[in-house]
């Protein structure tokens, strides 16, 4: 039986695909970015067989792989295409499916279609990365505030980045979800270093009645 769970955050660039390669290994699971928006200098799905150790098989095929670096909606664009529901259906697999969406839950697949449409249609829950620094508490709050409006369930949120207590403690008592942890700024991050962090740092009890 399939068991998705969505890796959003309140942005780009925060750590959601090193994130989602810690939980796939973890979790022994399959790894999808159903929308690529930018292939160099690696795509996501490049990233996460490097880091989570993962045989190639279970890193399933983008839907969309597209090659400009910009907001799904207009990379499509360049490319001819518009991004459509229909051929991103939630793929079959034995177990966790890790799947990954593209910056932040309001992103646009095109003029028609949000990134949070996508998560609900398929009644997955989420998980939210953020930052751990200035600016996180209002992102993260908005961010789930977003997908609760859209009806995603927000399994909990996982801080990225270097200890801010306060942080750590007002944004899941505010957003009235568990924190699964925080993952430390990794140097060097590689398979080891992600895979000794998410087994020290991250609580996967908030997904226990979910796996
Ligand atoms: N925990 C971490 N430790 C070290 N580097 C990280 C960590 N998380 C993310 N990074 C780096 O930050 C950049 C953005 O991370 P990425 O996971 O690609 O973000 P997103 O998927 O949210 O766009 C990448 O260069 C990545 O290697
Ligand atoms: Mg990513």
């Amino acid at each position: 039986m399939t068991r998705p769970i969505v890796i959003t955050g309140t942005d780009t660039g925060i750590g959601k695909t090193v994130f989602a390669a810690g939980l796939a290994g973890l979790l022994d699971g399959h790894y999808w970015k159903p929308v690529q928006a930018g292939v160099e200098p690696e795509t996501d799905s490049a990233t996460v067989a490097r880091l989570s150790g993962l045989p190639k098989e279970r890193l399933l095929e983008e839907a969309y792989r597209l090659r400009l670096p910009a907001s799904p909606h207009l990379a499509a664009r360049e490319e001819g295409l518009v991004i459509e529901a229909e051929h991103l259906a939630l793929p079959e697999v034995d177990g966790a499916l890790i799947v990954e969406g593209a910056g932040g839950v309001l992103v646009p697949l095109s003029e028609a279609l949000l990134m949070v449409d996508l998560f609900a249609s398929w009644g997955a829950p989420a998980i939210v990365c953020a930052r751990t620094g200035l600016g996180s508490i209002n992102h993260s709050l908005l961010t789930a505030r977003a997908l609760r409006a859209s009806g995603v369930r927000v399994l909990g949120v996982v801080f990225i980045g270097d200890p801010h207590a306060e942080n750590e403690h007002i944004v899941p008592k505010l957003a009235g979800v568990p924190s699964l942890g925080r993952l430390p700024w990794l140097d060097p991050l590689d398979r080891d270093t992600l895979g000794y962090a998410m087994r020290t740092h991250i609580d996967l009890a908030p997904l226990k009645a979910f796996l």
